[in-house]
C-alpha cells in the first residue's frame, strides 16, 4: 500500500484524453475510456488506423510534427502512449505544451534502447540475460565465445515482434549479422535455455500505488507472442520474486500506467530479465476478461490520476493470437464460446497481429 495521496485527477469524466501511437493496443485503450466517460484523441502517423476507428478525433501527422503535436496537446487534459517507438522528443514536445503524458519520456527512452535497458536493470538489481555491446562486426565472435557460443544479436533500437533479432551459433559470419542491425548498434544476448516465459503486469498510479496482476505463462513462435496461459502454475515463491522484479522497476522509474516486465524463467528457478514494455502488453490481454479490472481500463485510471481498480482474477484460461489469416477463422471462435476481440485491420499480412481470443475456465 501507500503512504502518498492522490494528487487531483488529472481528467474528468467528459474530458478528452489522448493516446500516441494508433494500433490495437490504442484501440482496446480507448474502448476502456470511453466505458468510463472520457474521450479519446489519437495521434499517428496512419490515417484509419485500429485506434482511430474508436476515437473521437485523429491527428495524422509524423511524430516529428511539433505543430501538429502542440494542437493535439492543446486538445487534450493528459496524454498517454500505446507504442514504444515513439521518439521520446515527441513527448518532451507535449510537456512543454502544458499537457502530461504518462508514463514519462524517460521510461520510454530506457525501454527504446535495449542497451540502456539492460544497463538500468543492472543498476537496480535486476538481473537480465548475459549480453555483450556491439559497436562493430568484429566484436560478434569473440562476445560470442565468451556467452557459451550461441547468442541472439538484436538491434538496439526499434525491434518489435523479434524483427532486427538474429539467432548465431558456433563460427559465424559476423559482417552478414552486422549489416542486419539498424544503425549498426547492436546487443548480443546469451542464448537462454530456458523453462517457459512469464511476464509481470502491472500498474503503478499518481500516487505510487502499485497493483500487480497474476503472472501469466508466455509461448512465443518466431519472436512472435502466440499464447499466455493464467495461472502461470509455478512455484509461489518465484512469482513473488517476479512481482516484487516488477514493482522494483515501476517503483525506480517513478512510472505511472501499466507496464510489463518479460522475464525467462531458467531451469534452476532463476528470473532474467529479457525487456519491458511501457505500456499495455499482449500477454495481459487476458486481464480484461479473467480480472475484475483489466489492464485497459487500469492503465486510463493510472494515467488520468485516479484510484487503480482490483485487479484479482475470477477465471483461468489462455488467450491466443489470431495472427495474419487465422483471424479469418473468426466464425468457428464464435461458436466455440471463446471471447474474441478484432482488431479491424484491414490486411491480414503474415504474422500480423489480428486479434485475439480468450478462453476461461472455472478457477481450480
Ligand atoms: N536471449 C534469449 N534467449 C532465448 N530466447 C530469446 C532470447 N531473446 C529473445 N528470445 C525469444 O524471442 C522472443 C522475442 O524476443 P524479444 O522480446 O527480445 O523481442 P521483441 O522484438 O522485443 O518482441 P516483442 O516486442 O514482441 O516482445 C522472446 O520472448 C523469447 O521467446
Ligand atoms: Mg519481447
Amino acid at each position: 500500500m501507500t503512504d502518498t495521496v492522490l494528487p487531483a485527477p488529472y481528467a474528468q469524466p467528459g474530458d478528452a484524453i489522448g493516446i500516441l501511437g494508433g494500433g490495437q493496443l490504442g484501440r482496446m485503450l480507448a474502448l476502456a475510456a470511453a466505458r468510463l466517460g472520457l474521450d479519446v484523441h489519437i495521434f499517428a502517423p496512419e490515417s484509419d488506423c485500429p485506434a482511430s476507428r474508436t476515437a473521437r478525433k485523429t491527428f495524422i501527422a509524423p511524430y516529428t510534427d511539433r505543430e501538429a503535436l502542440k494542437e493535439f496537446a492543446a486538445s487534450v487534459k493528459v496524454a498517454t502512449l500505446e507504442f514504444e517507438n515513439i521518439p521520446p522528443e515527441a513527448l518532451d514536445i507535449v510537456e512543454a505544451a502544458g499537457t502530461r503524458v504518462r508514463p514519462d519520456a524517460r521510461a520510454l527512452a530506457i525501454s527504446q534502447d535495449r542497451l540502456a535497458e539492460k544497463s538500468f536493470f543492472r543498476e537496480i538489481g535486476i538481473e537480465p540475460a548475459p549480453f555483450a555491446r556491439i559497436d562493430a562486426a568484429h566484436q560478434i565472435q569473440p562476445a560470442l565465445d565468451q556467452l557459451g557460443g550461441a547468442g541472439i544479436l538484436k538491434t538496439r533500437f526499434s525491434g518489435y515482434d523479434g524483427k532486427g533479432q538474429i539467432r548465431l551459433s558456433g563460427v559465424v559470419s559476423p559482417d552478414a549479422a552486422f549489416a542486419e542491425m539498424q544503425g549498426g548498434r547492436a546487443v548480443l544476448e546469451a542464448l537462454i535455455d530456458f523453462d517457459c516465459e512469464i511476464s509481470v503486469i502491472l500498474a503503478r498510479g499518481a500516487d505510487g500505488d502499485i497493483r500487480t496482476w497474476d503472472c501469466p505463462r508466455n509461448v512465443h513462435q518466431g519472436g512472435i507472442l502466440r499464447r499466455s496461459t493464467f495461472p502461470a502454475n509455478l512455484p509461489s515463491e518465484l512469482l513473488e520474486r517476479a512481482q516484487s522484479m516488477g514493482r522494483r522497476l515501476a517503483a525506480e522509474l517513478d512510472y505511472v500506467g501499466v507496464l510489463a516486465l518479460e522475464l525467462f524463467v531458467t531451469r534452476d528457478g532463476s528470473l532474467l530479465a529479457n525487456e519491458f514494455a511501457p505500456r499495455v502488453h499482449n500477454s495481459g490481454h487476458w486481464t480484461e476478461d479473467a480480472c475484475l479490472t483489466g489492464q485497459f481500463e487500469q492503465h486510463i485510471r493510472a494515467v488520468c490520476g485516479w484510484p487503480l481498480g482490483d485487479t484479482r482474477r475470477h477465471s483461468d484460461g489462455e488467450m491466443l493470437n489470431l495472427l495474419g489469416a487465422e483471424a479469418h477463422s473468426w466464425p468457428d471462435h464464435l461458436r466455440d464460446g471463446a471471447k474474441i476481440n478484432l482488431y479491424g485491420k484491414r490486411r491480414a499480412a503474415e504474422g500480423r497481429k489480428m486479434g485475439h481470443v480468450v478462453r476461461l475456465a472455472e478457477r481450480s
